[in-house]
């Protein structure tokens, strides 16, 4: 007999349907979507009605269009050569709607096309629109579609049966809690939240998911995933590339919004939820929210005493010169943004009473990695741990999210010989030589589950708000009084902290952030 949770993944099939996607013209299409569906098509996941619009200013062809995402999937598809069969199947699908953001008119020509469409291709009246745009452009878009009678919390579908409608909204998904709020308020408005998609692409990276998979599907784990065995927990999202032409994005934004926010507390979530009932999305999403709920908010004083920001001067890299964030392009010549934030807090809850969380992100770092460690508590000083001279190491499971992706397992094991040697050992599971076939991108997972309606892979409207809150009490903090000190850090290192204090397998936890706490 099936269990609940396998019922609940066999619901969701992926279902024909028209896709716009509005800005199709941008970097996002062209790097990700295109070769996501290109590669979808490839292995026959993509279900033969479903048609690709795109919609944008720029003036273009459907057969412009298709020379574009062609090149595109050539140059960024994680498989290659083109399969020209799956090329050509996919192609005879894809079509492109000239129109502006804020026109009724453009919109009232793309329903009519719509409507070609759905005859054509007997797509059954199925919609997602994928809002690949500036976020300045989102509500416009969602106004007018609703002008347009584009949008709806029941959609109408020209033949009978179910038909529906979903809305794909890309990161950043606001600039702090009030305007996520805002942004929140407007969809809700026009659509019902079963039909939102917020995406982080990091949920859909094979070894996001695979955190559920090591921590439900074993039983090993779970009676040590609590505070009566785990030391602290590290989330980190280190790279060693700074902006790359990136700067006029990044500048207003910077690290704490970027990527802790989203990323790092999804991450978060994902190690240290209770087991849920079931794979439905919703069972997922409730312990993640629970998680944030607990998680310790940073506020006033606390958040000099327990968060570290800093921004990269210039230096060396890698052999090579690198400016300073500051005369990068785009960003301004006395910018306070933060390219590195590091924090510890606390997840007020039974599991994790009084276990330090230590959240960190950052640019132009000593290497580029994000990973999960779960450090143990040491054994007692005695036995092994009373011998002199042997230096014990704790039990650390590391999850490698990226690159390099695994799991490794540090623990002390005997050196072979006639004495009594003690040496830290590291066991590990690589995933990629263990599984050879190739991983998906996060964008095929994440828009398949899209055209299914699974939504276990996006972030709920709560989920969001509550991340925002955690992320706002700081930037709050962090805006009354701007850094004294920036650049505080030099490209190459691991930030402003000394690694032996926050970043080293050996560091001492307990004061690691308060000795540099008036930055
Ligand atoms: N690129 C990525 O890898 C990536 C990764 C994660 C998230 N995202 C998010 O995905 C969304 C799209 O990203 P993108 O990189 O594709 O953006 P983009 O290339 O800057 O813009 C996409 C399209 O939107 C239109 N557009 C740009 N600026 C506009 C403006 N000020 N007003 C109206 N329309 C404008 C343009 O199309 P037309 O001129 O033809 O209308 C442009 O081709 C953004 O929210 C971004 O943060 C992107």
């Amino acid at each position: 007999m099936k269990g609940e949770s396998m019922v609940e993944r066999e619901r969701f099939r992926p279902e024909r349907c028209v896709m716009v996607i509005f800005g199709a013209s941008g970097d996002l299409t062209q790097r990700k979507l295109a070769p996501a569906l290109y590669n979808l098509a490839r292995e026959g996941l993509l279900p033969d009605r479903t048609v690709l619009l795109g919609y944008g200013r720029t003036e273009m062809t459907d057969a412009a269009f298709r020379r574009r995402l062609r090149e595109s999937v050539s140059r960024f598809s994680r498989t290659q050569p083109i399969v020209e069969g799956a090329w050509e199947a996919l192609a005879g699908r894809i079509f492109y709607q000239q129109g502006a953001y804020d026109e009724a008119e453009g919109y009232r020509r793309l329903q009519r096309r719509l409507r070609q469409l759905d005859r054509k291709f007997d797509t059954g009246g199925n919609r997602v629109f994928y809002l690949a745009i500036p976020p300045s452009v989102v509500v416009p878009i969602l106004d007018n579609l609703s002008a347009a009678h584009s949008l709806d919390r029941r959609p109408r579908c020209d033949e009978e049966g179910a038909c529906y409608l979903r809305a794909v909204f890309e990161k950043p998904f606001g600039h702090d809690l009030d305007s996520a709020r805002r942004l929140d308020n407007e969809i809700e408005r026009l659509l019902a939240e079963s039909q939102v998609f917020r995406m982080d692409h990091y949920l859909g990276k094979e070894t996001v998911q695979n955190i559920s998979v090591l921590r439900f599907a074993n039983s090993i784990f779970e009676n040590v995933w609590s505070a009566q065995c785990v030391r602290y927990i590290r989330v980190t999202v280190a790279e060693m590339l700074g902006m790359e032409g990136r700067g006029s994005y990044f500048d207003p934004v910077g690290i704490l919004r970027d990527i802790l926010q989203n990323h790092v507390l999804q991450l978060l979530t994902l190690v240290t939820m209770e087991p849920p009932a079931s794979l439905a999305p919703d069972a997922i999403r409730d312990e993640k929210v629970k998680v944030l709920r607990c998680l310790r908010r940073l506020e006033g004083d606390e958040v000099r005493r327990s968060a570290v920001r800093g921004q990269y001067g210039r230096g060396m890299l890698d052999g090579r010169e690198v400016p300073a964030y500051r005369e990068e392009e785009g960003v301004a010549h006395d910018s306070n943004t933060e390219t590195f934030v590091g924090l510890r807090t606390y997840i007020d809850n039974w599991r994790w009473a009084g276990v330090p969380i230590y959240l960190c992100a950052g640019k132009r770092l000593a290497a580029t990695l994000t990973e999960v460690a779960v450090e143990f508590k040491e054994v007692p000083g005695i036995l092994f741990g009373a011998m002199e001279g042997v230096e014990l190491k704790p039990n650390r499971l590391k999850l490698r999210i990226q690159p390099d992706e695994g799991v490794s397992l540090r623990f002390a094991s005997k050196v072979p010989g006639l004495g009594l040697e003690l040496k830290n050992v590291e066991m590990d599971f690589p995933y990629g030589s263990a599984f050879p076939a190739a991983s998906p991108e996060a964008y095929e997972r994440l828009l398949l589950d899209v055209i299914a309606g699974n939504s276990a892979l996006f972030a709920r409207r709560d989920e969001v708000e509550l991340a925002w809150e955690f992320a706002t009490s700081i930037l709050e903090a962090w805006e009354q009084q701007p850094a004294p000190d920036f650049p505080n850090y030099a490209p190459g290192t691991w930030g402003p902290i000394p690694p032996e204090r926050f970043f080293s397998p050996e560091a001492v936890y307990s004061d690691v952030l308060s000795p540099r706490a008036d930055l």
